[in-house]
C-alpha cells in the first residue's frame, strides 16, 4: 500500500505555502538566504570596508521586510548604509589624514601648535568642522551642568577625540570614544596613544552587542537624529539605557542646507518627555552651532 505524502494541518493553503518555501529553498531564495548573501557582499565591498560588520548585518536585517530578492535587498541596504555610515560627512580623505598623522611629531608639539594641528584634523569632518567656532566654549558649557566626571564615553565620536586638548583644559577624566567606522577609530586611537595615553578609541556599534561600561558622562553629539533615522526609537532607547550618570545629547542648530534645524524639535520633545517620566533633570545650553541637552540621571 502506498502512503500519501503527509500534509500539514491547515489544508491545501498551508500545503501550498510549504511547497513554495521548499521550492524557494531549492532555488536558494529565502529571506534568510538573501540576508546572508547581501550581508556577505556588503561586508566584502571596498566602500564599506571600515564599517563595523555588526552594523552591516543589523542594517541588512532591518531592510529585509520579507523580500527574497537579493538585488532588491542590496539596493535598500546600500541606501540605508549610506546614511548610517555617513561617509559623505568626511570632507577630506582619510588616507590624507593618516599621512599627516604619520608625519607629525605630535609628542614634540607645544600646546598652541598641537591645537592648531588638531583644528586642521577636526575641519576634515562636517560635524567637528562646524564645532570649531564654539570649541573654546564647548566643554565649559557641558561640564558646568554635570558633577565633575571621572569617566567619559563619547558615543559615535567620529573625529571628536581630536578635541582632547580642549577637554583636558577642564578635566582629567578617562576618555573613550566609540564609532562604528574603523577609519576614524584607527586615527583617533593612534593620536590618543601618542598624546593622551590612557584615553582610547574603540570600533563599536553602540546599538548592537553587549552593554557599554558604566561611566559618569556619555556624549551623544549630533548623532541622535541619525540613529532615529536608522531605527525609530533606537536613540531614545540608547539614552534611556546607557549606563551613565549624565548624558549629553546635541543637535546642530542649522541643517546642512543652512536652514534652522527644525527636525530637532520632535527629538527634544521626546527627550524631555523621557526625562520627565524617569524623574531625571534636564538642562539646556545653546551655542552658536550646537544645541546641548544635558540629562542628569543620578548625582
Ligand atoms: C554626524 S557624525 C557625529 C560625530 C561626532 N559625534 C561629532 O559630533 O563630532 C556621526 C558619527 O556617528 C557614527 N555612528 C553613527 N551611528 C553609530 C552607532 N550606532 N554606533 C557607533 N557609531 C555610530 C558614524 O560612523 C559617524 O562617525
Amino acid at each position: 500500500m502506498v502512503t500519501p505524502p503527509s500534509r500539514p494541518a491547515g489544508g491545501d493553503a498551508a500545503a501550498r505555502a510549504d511547497d513554495m518555501t521548499r521550492e524557494r529553498r531549492r532555488a536558494g531564495n529565502t529571506t534568510e538566504d538573501a540576508t546572508a548573501t547581501v550581508t556577505a557582499r556588503l561586508a566584502g565591498a571596498a566602500k564599506y570596508r571600515d564599517v563595523h560588520p555588526d552594523t552591516i548585518a543589523d542594517v541588512v536585517a532591518g531592510q529585509r521586510d520579507g523580500t527574497t530578492d537579493p538585488a532588491e535587498l542590496e539596493r535598500r541596504s546600500r541606501a540605508r548604509l549610506h546614511k548610517v555610515a555617513a561617509l559623505h560627512l568626511l570632507t577630506g580623505r582619510l588616507a590624507a589624514l593618516r599621512r599627516g598623522m604619520d608625519k607629525a611629531d605630535l609628542a614634540g608639539m607645544a600646546e598652541p601648535e598641537l591645537r592648531a594641528w588638531c583644528r586642521e584634523v577636526l575641519a576634515a569632518h562636517v560635524s567637528t568642522g562646524e564645532r570649531l567656532p564654539d570649541l573654546d566654549r564647548f566643554y565649559p558649557a557641558v561640564l558646568d551642568l554635570v558633577p565633575p566626571p571621572a569617566t567619559i564615553a563619547d558615543l559615535a565620536c567620529a573625529l571628536n577625540p581630536f578635541t582632547l586638548p580642549w577637554l583636558r583644559e577642564h578635566t582629567d577624566a578617562g576618555y573613550t570614544g566609540y564609532d562604528l567606522n574603523a577609519g576614524f577609530v584607527g586615527l583617533a586611537e593612534d593620536f590618543l596613544t601618542r598624546v593622551y595615553p590612557g584615553s582610547h578609541a574603540e570600533q563599536r556599534d553602540v546599538l548592537v552587542g553587549s552593554s557599554l561600561p558604566d561611566v559618569d558622562l556619555a556624549l551623544l553629539l549630533k548623532t541622535y537624529h541619525c540613529i532615529e533615522d536608522r531605527r525609530r526609537g533606537a536613540a531614545l532607547s540608547l539614552v534611556d539605557q546607557v549606563p551613565a550618570a549624565a548624558v549629553v545629547v546635541s543637535f546642530p542648530t542649522r541643517a546642512m542646507n543652512g536652514r534652522a534645524a527644525v527636525f530637532a524639535r520632535r527629538h527634544v520633545a521626546d527627550l524631555t518627555e523621557l526625562a520627565d517620566r524617569r524623574g531625571w533633570r534636564l538642562d539646556r545650553a545653546t551655542l552658536d552651532t550646537e544645541d546641548l541637552l544635558v540629562i542628569t540621571k543620578r548625582h
